[in-house]
This record gives structure tokens, sequence and C-alpha cells, in this order.
């Protein structure tokens, strides 16, 4: 699969971002002002600290939020109002208990494309329950699927709807090392078969080395951009035996010694 060009054209901006909330009269800076671009159909991995301003990044672009100095734009356009060329998977599960997989997977269709038919809908839901590895479990409720399924099904709900760029806060978190291998290679295969763009954040600095093209590690609150390395590694990349490679090694060390600081100046230790 040939690399991403730095010929493709930039798909998010952020300049001078910054964003201050205002909580019962305290002042919380989340983020420092922050310049970052991401072009088209790149595969950004962002790592911080807790508290640091990630979840609000990427509820920039979503639109949820308005900055509060600077300019996010997306095509070159200020992000304003609802952002519905992104598809969000949020840091917290936010699939219906009482909807099986399948109705959680198509309630996208049924809210934003409702000139979807009936027909095509139960299609398309089909083609993602296959898509990600859910085949036999369609009908079953979200209380009674594994976390790793549960994943499944949200990131399925996600790319129903054939977003260009997909916005991931922390999907793989809560899920076991080798699911969370097997999870970061189909992501991986979809994203690149699909030529999305992608803002995957992630507290796993190896995950983020193994999938993402570029790497971006932010500061302690209130967050400001530490590092940024590219990762050249071919794609498709094995995320299982890359871990061995010797530019994986070097970029984790260069990293983590970043990151280290970071972490250790938000605990009490
Ligand atoms: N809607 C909000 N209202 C008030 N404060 C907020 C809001 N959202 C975030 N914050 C504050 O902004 C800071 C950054 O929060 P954010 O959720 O972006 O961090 P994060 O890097 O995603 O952390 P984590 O890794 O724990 O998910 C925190 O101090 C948080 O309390
Ligand atoms: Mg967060």
């Amino acid at each position: 699969m040939e690399p991403v060009s730095a010929a493709l054209p930039e798909k998010i901006n952020f300049s001078g971002v910054g964003k201050t909330f205002f909580v019962r009269g305290t002042e919380v800076q989340a983020l420092q002002p922050i310049d970052l671009a991401v072009r088209a159909r790149e595969f950004v991995a962002l790592v911080g600290p807790s508290g640091c301003g990630k979840s609000t990044l990427l509820n920039l672009v979503a639109g949820l939020l308005q900055p509060s100095e600077g300019s996010v734009t997306y095509d070159g356009k200020p992000v304003q109002g609802l952002n519905f060329r992104v598809g969000y998977m949020t840091q917290k599960d936010t699939l219906l208990p009482w909807r099986s997989a399948a109705d959680n997977i198509g309630v996208s269709l049924e809210l934003h494309c409702r000139s979807v038919s009936k027909a095509e809908r139960a299609e398309r839901i089909a083609a993602m329950v296959d898509l990600v590895g859910l085949s036999g479990f369609e009908n079953h409720f979200p209380g009674e699927l594994s976390g790793g399924m549960r994943k499944r099904v949200a990131l399925a709900r996600t790319l129903i709807y054939e977003p260009e760029t997909l916005l991931m806060d922390e999907p793989f978190g809560a899920l076991d090392a080798q699911l969370k291998l097997v999870m970061q290679d189909q992501l991986q295969r979809i994203t690149q078969d699909r030529k999305m763009t992608v803002l995957f954040v992630t507290h796993d600095l190896g995950e983020a080395i193994a999938i993402g093209d570029r790497v971006v590690v932010f500061s302690g609150r209130p967050g400001r951009i530490r590092a940024i390395r590219d990762v050249t590694l071919p794609r498709p990349r094995d995320v299982f035996r890359m871990r061995f490679s010797e530019e994986f090694s070097r970029l984790h060390e260069e990293l983590w010694d970043e990151l280290k600081d970071e972490v250790v100046k938000g605990t009490d230790i």
C-alpha cells in the first residue's frame, strides 16, 4: 500500500487553538494554543496524560465545542456547528441497551440518513456486521456482548454512514492485550481500504506507534504539543511483529522519554 503522500490536501487544521472552561466560577485551561495540521488519509495518534485535553481536541473537530482562541478548520473551512463529515467513537460507550447489536449499528442511518430505505438499511447493517466480525451476534443486546464485541458494535455504528474522517477516543483502552492487537489490525485494514483520515486518542504509546502515521505526544494540563514523530514503517503493518523492529524500539524509547516526564508530573508519587 502506498504511503500517505505529503502532497495530499490538508483535512484538519488547528491554528493557535486553545480551550478554557469555566466551571462554577473557576477557570480550567484545558489546552494551550496548539498548531497541528492533519492531511487527508493520514492516521494521527495522540497520546498524553489524563486531563491534557485529548477528548477536548476531538470535541472541537466534531463541532461539539468551540475554541476559546484560534481556529479549527475542516477542508479549509472553520468548524461551525456539528461536523457531519466525521464519525466519532466517543470515550464513553454509548450503545443503547434496549436495542440489539444490529439495531444499534443502524441507529445513525435512522437519525442522519432518513432517505435510506428499510431494505437498504438492513443490507448495510449486514455488511457492517460482517466487516467487524460480529456474525452470529447481531440479535444480541449490549448486555449480552463482551467488551470487545461492544467496541465492534460502536465501530460499525460509526462506519455505517461512511464518514470520511474517524475520531476515536481510546477505543480499545479497556480490552485485553491480545484483542487490542486484533482490533488494531482490523482498524488499520478498514481505514486504509476506505482511505479515511483518522485522529486516534490512546493512553498506550505502543499502540500509537503501531497504527499511526504520526504520533503526537501532549504535555500534562494545560495540554500543548511536546513531541511529534513520523512512523515510516510500511503498510499494511503486522501490528504484532512490528514491535520487534528497530524503528519501533527507537521511537518507543524516544517518545517514552517525553511522555514519562509528563506522566510523572501529574502524580504525587
Ligand atoms: N465540558 C467540560 N466542562 C468543564 N471542564 C471540562 C469539560 N471537558 C473537559 N474539561 C476539563 O478539561 C480538561 C481536559 O479534559 P479532557 O477530557 O479533554 O482530557 P483528556 O486528555 O481526554 O483526559 P483523559 O485521558 O482522562 O480522558 C480537564 O481538566 C477537564 O476537567
Ligand atoms: Mg479523554
